[in-house]
């Protein structure tokens, strides 16, 4: 059996090449144990958790450790790792969370994307929602099957000039699929690990499904750094699940950076007064219980062409308002 410092270099020496850097080199290995019976115990950041080449990596290193180097057994941990190459900028990951379904997270994540890309930004978008993925709806994408690259990573569609990765693409059409819980993680490694995403992409929104402290633990998996939007309509009992998502992505430590109240009024077109259909003050109610700012109040009513909502008209320009805060806060 090899020592410490001999299995340490040479795991060290392999290469992670998602980078075609060594592990040394982008800092990858979190913890290295041997235990009493001479198990070694190894976590490991890794460019693209989840991918047939983390499975090769895997071999290459059970082959090292048990053959080359003698040790009886091995676990191996994989993480996701968030170093990037020099001259690369880094993908920003906004969460859009609201614990309810039906208040408008799907609506807000496409329309704060065209927004984000009016304002000059190149986004992405995950569309995470196992249970009712609508962003290829809205977005008006052509599904066709996605090809990959050299390196086997997937290559998202487009859809209103933004590139789009859903669930959706990998359903039977028109047939519902029973997803669970657990599938979640499944999935979301192989967005977080297996999608190459334009160059120069900034943003990535990620629409997430409906839920409370399970998403946000299963978005911590794979992407530390992911930042979350809460979306919540004015009425109390949407509030009171959209806390809990808040309150359950920032316990585990990613930063809320607003809200974003939906269906906030309706504006009488007879009289021009607002008519607070919903009730009133959910999202400040939200805002407040997280310590952040309500950032945006959206009237209820249809764009007048399509799903997304332009800068001429009243809602979109709240949009780009929303955008441009948005910007502010993720790049502080
Ligand atoms: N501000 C709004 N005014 C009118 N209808 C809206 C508004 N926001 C969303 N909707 C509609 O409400 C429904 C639910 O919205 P959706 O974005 O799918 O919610 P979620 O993703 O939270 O389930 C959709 O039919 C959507 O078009
Ligand atoms: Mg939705």
């Amino acid at each position: 059996m090899a020592t410490y410092e001999e299995l340490k270099s040479r795991i060290e020496e392999l290469e992670d090449t998602g980078y075609g850097k060594t592990l040394k080199e982008v800092n990858g290995i979190k913890k290295l144990t041997v235990g009493p019976t001479g198990v070694v115990d190894v976590e490991i950041y890794y460019s693209k958790p989840g991918t047939p080449e983390e499975t090769k990596f895997k071999i290459n290193l059970i082959k090292l450790v048990k053959v080359e180097l003698g040790f009886p057994g091995i676990k191996v941990t994989f993480h996701q790792n968030e170093v990037i190459n020099e001259g690369e900028k880094k993908i920003i990951y906004l969460g859009i969370a609201s614990g309810k379904g039906g208040v408008g997270k799907s609506t807000v994540t496409a329309n704060l994307a065209a927004a984000l890309n009016r304002l000059g930004k190149k986004v992405g978008i995950m569309d995470a929602d196992i249970y009712g993925a609508s962003i290829p709806q809205i977005l008006k994408v052509d599904i066709k099957p996605l090809s990959g690259t050299d390196d086997d990573m997937m290559i998202p569609l487009q859809g209103e000039g933004m590139e789009v990765i859903s669930t959706e693409f990998f359903l039977p059409a028109n047939k519902p699929v029973m997803w669970r819980g657990p599938m979640l993680g499944k999935m979301l490694s192989h967005y977080f690990g297996g999608v190459a995403w334009a160059d120069g992409t900034e943003y990535v929104l990620i629409d997430l499904p409906p839920g409370t402290g399970d998403v946000a633990l299963d978005i911590n998996k794979f992407a530390k750094q992911t930042k979350m939007l809460i979306v919540t309509t004015p009425h109390v009992n949407a509030a009171h699940v959209a806390v809990k998502a808040g309150l359950g992505a920032q316990q585990i430590g990613h930063q809320v950076i607003g809200v974003v109240e939906n269906m906030s009024y309706f504006l009488n077109p007879c009289n021009n007064k607002r008519e607070y259909i919903f009730g009133k003050d959910g999202g400040l109610q939200v805002a407040d219980q997280l310590g952040v700012d309500l950032l945006a109040q959206l009237p209820i009513g249809q764009p007048v062409e399509n799903y997304i909502y332009k800068s001429n008209e009243p809602a979109g320009l709240i949009y780009d308002q929303l955008a441009s805060k948005v910007i502010d806060l993720l790049e502080d």
